[in-house]
C-alpha cells in the first residue's frame, strides 16, 4: 500500500518531464530575477495560460531563460527581444501560433492561422502600413496575464469583447486618424438591439461584435469575402438564428433563414447576388438588430418600394391598420418569406389576402371593392395573354406588326402599373389603370387579327394565281406540243 501511494505521482511527474517539450517553469530564471525585482508581470504571468503550459518568459521575448546572469539571459545574441509594439508583437506570437508542429509540441490541438488572416484584414492592412496605433494580437489578447478566450476574463470574450472592440471603434478622435467617414456609433447602436441588450445582462449567447464580424479575419463590409456582405450575412446570422438547440431557451422561431431563402428577396440576393435585394440586416438594422417596430416596417420596405408605401400611406387602410396596431406590409405580404405577388392576393376567396379581413358582413364595403378589383385584375391579365398570343401567330406568319407589338408593351406596363395602384385600395383608380390596359390589349388584338385576316386573304389569292397560273403553263404546253406534231 505504502510504495503504491507514491508510485502514482511519480509517474506522473515522470511522465510529465519525458512528454513536455517545452523547458521546465521552475527553471525559468527570467521570471525568478524578475519576481525579486516586483513589478506587475511577474504576477500577471503566473496566471497566463503560458505559464501553465510551461512556457518561459523567453517563449515570447527569447535570450536564455536558464542563467541568473541578466546580461548573458537578456542578450540580444541569444535572440532576446524586449518589449515590441505592433507587427514586431504580433510576430513574437506568431512564432508558435502560426506554426503547428510547435503548438502540438506544446499538446495543442489549437488552430494556427490567426497572424495570416489578421494580416489579410482590414487591422493587419493597417499595421501593414507600420502606424504605431496598429491592431496586434496584444491589441486584443494582452501580453502579460493572457487566459484562455472562453475564460470571462478574457478582454476577448462574449461579454467583454464590445468594450475591447469599442474601445478603438467609439473613439471618434482615434477612429478620425484613420478613416473620417466610418461611423463610431455601432456600441452606441448595439446597446439598443436585443443583442446589446441581452449582452449587457450577462447573456453569452445574443450576438456581440465577433459573432457577426468574425475575429482575426475581419474585413470590410464591401469585400465579398466578409461575413457582413449582404450575400453571406444571412449565412452569419443563420449560425444562431437557425441552430434550434442553441435559440431553444428563448422561444422564438428558427425559420427566418429558410423562409428567408426562398423568399423572392432570398432568391434575388443569394441566388442572383443582386445587391438591390434586402439581406437581413436591411430590415433589422447592422447594430440595432431587432424587429422593426410596427411603426417602421412600412419605412423599411419603402426605402426600397417607394410607390407603394406612398399609396399606402394615403389608402383607407393607413388609418384602419393604425388603429389596429396592424404592421403596413407585413400584413399581406409576410416578413421573411415574401413571395411574387399576384392577383390570388386579391379578391375574396379563401386565398386572397383581403378575404382575411373582408367579407359579406365585416368591412363589407371593402369586400366588394376587393371582388371588384380582383375581376377587372383577372380581366386585363386575360385580354393581355389574348391579345399576345394573336402578336404571336401574326408574327409567325411573316406579318408586320411593330405597332401591335408596342401597344401589348403599353398593355404590360398598365397591368404592372395597377399591381402598384393597387396599394392605394381605391376601385376608381385602379379602374382608371386596368381599363386603360384593357382597352389597349382590345386595340392589340384588333390589329394583330386583322394582321392574320390578311394573311389568309393573301394566302387565298396566292393559291388561286397559281392555279391560275398553272392551268396558263399547262395549256400553253399543249399548245406548244399541238405546233409541234403539227409541224412534224
Ligand atoms: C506571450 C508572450 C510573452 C511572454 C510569455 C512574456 N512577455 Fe513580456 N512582453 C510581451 C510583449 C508582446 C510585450 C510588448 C507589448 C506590451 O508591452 O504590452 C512585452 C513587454 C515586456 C516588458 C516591457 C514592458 C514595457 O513597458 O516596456 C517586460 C519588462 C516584459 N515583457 C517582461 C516579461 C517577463 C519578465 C516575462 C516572464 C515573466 C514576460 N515578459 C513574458 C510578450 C510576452
Ligand atoms: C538577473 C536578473 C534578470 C534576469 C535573469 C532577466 N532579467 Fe530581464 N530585466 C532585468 C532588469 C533589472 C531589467 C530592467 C533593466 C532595463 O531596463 O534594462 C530587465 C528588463 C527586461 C525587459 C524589458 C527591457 C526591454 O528591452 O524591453 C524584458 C522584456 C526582460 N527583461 C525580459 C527578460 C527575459 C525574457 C529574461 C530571460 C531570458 C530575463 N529578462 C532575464 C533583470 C533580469
Ligand atoms: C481584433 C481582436 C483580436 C486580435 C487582433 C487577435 N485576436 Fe486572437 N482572438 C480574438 C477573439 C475574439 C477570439 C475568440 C475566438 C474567435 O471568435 O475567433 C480569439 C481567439 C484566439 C485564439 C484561440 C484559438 C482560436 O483561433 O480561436 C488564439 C490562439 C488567438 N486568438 C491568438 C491570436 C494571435 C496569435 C493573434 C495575433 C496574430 C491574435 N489572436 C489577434 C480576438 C483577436
Ligand atoms: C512559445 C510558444 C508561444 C508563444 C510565443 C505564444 N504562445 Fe500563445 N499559446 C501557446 C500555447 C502552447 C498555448 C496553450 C495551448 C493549449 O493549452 O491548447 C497558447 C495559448 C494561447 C491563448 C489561449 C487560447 C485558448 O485556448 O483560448 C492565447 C489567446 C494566446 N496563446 C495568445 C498568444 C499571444 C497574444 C501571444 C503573443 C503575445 C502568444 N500567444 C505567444 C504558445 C505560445
Ligand atoms: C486598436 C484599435 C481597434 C480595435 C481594438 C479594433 N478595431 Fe476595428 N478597426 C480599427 C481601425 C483603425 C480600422 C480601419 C478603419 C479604416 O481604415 O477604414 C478598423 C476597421 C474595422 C472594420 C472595417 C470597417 C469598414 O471600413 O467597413 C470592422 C468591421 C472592424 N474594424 C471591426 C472590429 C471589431 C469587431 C473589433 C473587435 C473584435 C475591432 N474592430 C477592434 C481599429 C480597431
Ligand atoms: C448582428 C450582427 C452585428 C453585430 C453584433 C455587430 N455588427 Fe458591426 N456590422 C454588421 C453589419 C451587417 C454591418 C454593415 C454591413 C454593410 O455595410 O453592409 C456592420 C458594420 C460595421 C462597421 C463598419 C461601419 C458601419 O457602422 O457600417 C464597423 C466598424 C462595425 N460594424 C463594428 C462593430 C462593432 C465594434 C461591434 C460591437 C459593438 C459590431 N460591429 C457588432 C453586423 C454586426
Ligand atoms: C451568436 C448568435 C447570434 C447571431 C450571430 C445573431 N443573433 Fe440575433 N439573437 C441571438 C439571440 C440569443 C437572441 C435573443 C433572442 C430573444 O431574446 O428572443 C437574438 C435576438 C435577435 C432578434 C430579436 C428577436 C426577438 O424578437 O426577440 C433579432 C431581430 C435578431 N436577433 C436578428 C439577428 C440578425 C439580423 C442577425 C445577423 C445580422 C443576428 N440576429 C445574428 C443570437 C444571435
Ligand atoms: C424584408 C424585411 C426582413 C428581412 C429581409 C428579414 N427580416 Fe426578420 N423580421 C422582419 C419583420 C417585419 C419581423 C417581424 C417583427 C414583428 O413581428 O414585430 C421580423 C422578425 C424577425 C425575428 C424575430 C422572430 C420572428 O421570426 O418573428 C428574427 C429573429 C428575425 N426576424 C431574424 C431575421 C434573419 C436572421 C433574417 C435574415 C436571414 C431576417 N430576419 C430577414 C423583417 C425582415
Ligand atoms: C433593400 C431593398 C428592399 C427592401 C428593404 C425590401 N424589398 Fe421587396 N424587393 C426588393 C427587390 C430588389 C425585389 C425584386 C426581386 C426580384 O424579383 O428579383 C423585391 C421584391 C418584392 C416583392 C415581389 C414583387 C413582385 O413583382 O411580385 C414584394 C411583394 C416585396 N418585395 C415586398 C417587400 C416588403 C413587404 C418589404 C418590407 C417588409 C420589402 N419588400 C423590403 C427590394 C427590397
Ligand atoms: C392589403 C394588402 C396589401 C398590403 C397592406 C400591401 N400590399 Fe403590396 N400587394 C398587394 C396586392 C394585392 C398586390 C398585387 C397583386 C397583383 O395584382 O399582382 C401587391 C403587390 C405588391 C408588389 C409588387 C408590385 C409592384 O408594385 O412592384 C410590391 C413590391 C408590394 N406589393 C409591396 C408592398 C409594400 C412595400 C407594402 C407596404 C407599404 C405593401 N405592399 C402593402 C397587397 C398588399
Ligand atoms: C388586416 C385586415 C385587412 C385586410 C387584409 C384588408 N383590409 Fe381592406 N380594410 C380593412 C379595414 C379595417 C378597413 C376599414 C373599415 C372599412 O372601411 O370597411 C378597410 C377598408 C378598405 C377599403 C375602403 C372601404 C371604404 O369604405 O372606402 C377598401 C377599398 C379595402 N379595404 C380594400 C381591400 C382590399 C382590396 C384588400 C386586399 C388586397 C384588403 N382591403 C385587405 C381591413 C383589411
Amino acid at each position: 500500500m505504502k510504495t503504491r501511494a507514491w508510485i502514482g505521482p511519480m509517474l506522473v511527474a515522470l511522465s510529465l518531464s519525458l512528454c513536455s517539450a517545452a523547458p521546465a517553469v521552475a527553471a525559468d530564471e527570467c521570471l525568478k530575477c524578475h519576481e525579486s525585482l516586483g513589478g506587475s508581470i511577474p504576477a500577471l504571468f503566473r496566471r497566463d495560460v503560458h505559464f501553465a503550459a510551461r512556457i518561459s518568459c523567453s517563449g515570447c521575448h527569447g535570450g536564455d531563460s536558464s542563467t541568473d546572469d541578466m546580461a548573458k539571459a537578456m542578450d540580444t545574441s541569444a535572440g532576446f527581444v524586449g518589449g515590441s509594439k505592433g507587427d514586431a508583437a504580433s510576430m513574437m506570437c506568431a512564432r508558435c501560433h502560426s506554426d503547428a508542429e510547435r503548438m502540438r509540441s506544446y499538446g495543442s490541438k489549437l488552430p494556427v492561422q490567426q497572424w495570416e488572416s489578421l494580416q489579410a484584414s482590414v487591422h493587419g492592412k493597417l499595421s501593414g502600413s507600420g502606424g504605431g496605433n496598429a491592431v496586434s494580437c496584444v491589441t486584443c489578447h494582452g501580453a502579460h496575464g493572457i487566459v484562455r478566450v472562453d475564460n470571462p476574463s478574457s478582454p476577448v470574450s462574449p461579454l467583454n469583447v464590445v468594450k475591447k472592440c469599442s474601445s478603438c471603434h467609439a473613439n471618434a478622435a482615434y477612429m478620425r486618424m484613420f478613416n473620417p467617414s466610418l461611423a463610431v456609433d455601432q456600441l452606441e447602436k448595439y446597446r439598443t438591439s436585443v443583442h446589446g441588450v441581452r449582452n449587457a445582462k450577462g447573456d453569452v449567447k445574443a450576438a456581440q461584435c465577433v459573432s457577426c464580424h468574425g475575429s482575426h479575419g475581419i474585413l470590410k463590409a464591401a469585400d465579398a469575402k466578409s461575413r457582413v456582405n449582404p450575400v453571406n450575412l444571412p449565412a452569419t446570422c443563420a449560425t444562431c438564428h437557425s441552430d434550434a438547440s442553441y435559440m431553444k431557451e428563448y422561444g422564438i422561431p428558427t425559420d427566418q433563414y429558410d423562409k428567408f431563402s426562398r423568399s423572392v428577396h432570398g432568391v434575388a440576393l443569394l441566388q442572383k447576388h443582386d445587391a438591390g435585394a434586402p439581406a437581413c440586416n436591411r430590415c433589422h438594422g447592422n447594430h440595432g438588430a431587432a424587429p422593426p417596430g410596427v411603426a417602421s416596417i412600412s419605412n423599411v420596405c419603402g426605402t426600397c418600394h417607394v410607390l407603394n408605401a406612398e399609396l399606402f400611406a394615403g389608402s383607407p387602410h393607413k388609418k384602419a391598420f393604425d388603429e389596429q396596431g396592424l404592421p403596413e406590409c407585413e400584413t399581406c405580404h409576410g416578413n421573411h418569406e415574401i413571395v411574387t405577388a399576384g392577383t390570388w392576393m386579391l379578391g375574396v376567396s379563401d386565398q386572397s389576402t383581403c378575404g382575411n379581413c373582408h367579407s359579406a358582413d365585416a368591412n363589407a364595403s371593402g369586400f366588394n371593392v376587393a371582388r371588384m378589383m380582383r375581376s377587372l385584375a383577372d380581366s386585363l391579365l386575360d385580354m393581355e395573354a389574348a391579345a399576345g398570343k394573336l402578336v404571336d401567330e401574326a408574327e409567325q406568319k411573316g406579318m408586320e406588326i411593330t405597332e401591335a407589338k408596342f401597344g401589348l408593351r403599353d398593355v404590360r406596363q398598365a397591368r404592372l402599373q395597377s399591381r402598384t395602384v393597387v396599394h392605394a385600395f381605391d376601385e376608381s383608380k385602379f379602374r382608371a389603370v386596368v381599363e386603360k390596359g384593357i382597352t389597349q390589349a382590345a386595340s392589340v388584338s384588333h390589329e394583330a387579327s386583322e394582321a392574320i385576316d390578311e394573311f389568309y386573304f393573301r394566302r387565298i389569292g396566292l393559291g388561286v394565281s397559281t392555279f391560275i397560273i398553272t392551268i396558263l403553263a399547262v395549256c400553253l404546253w399543249l399548245l406548244i406540243r399541238r405546233i409541234e406534231a403539227r409541224a412534224k
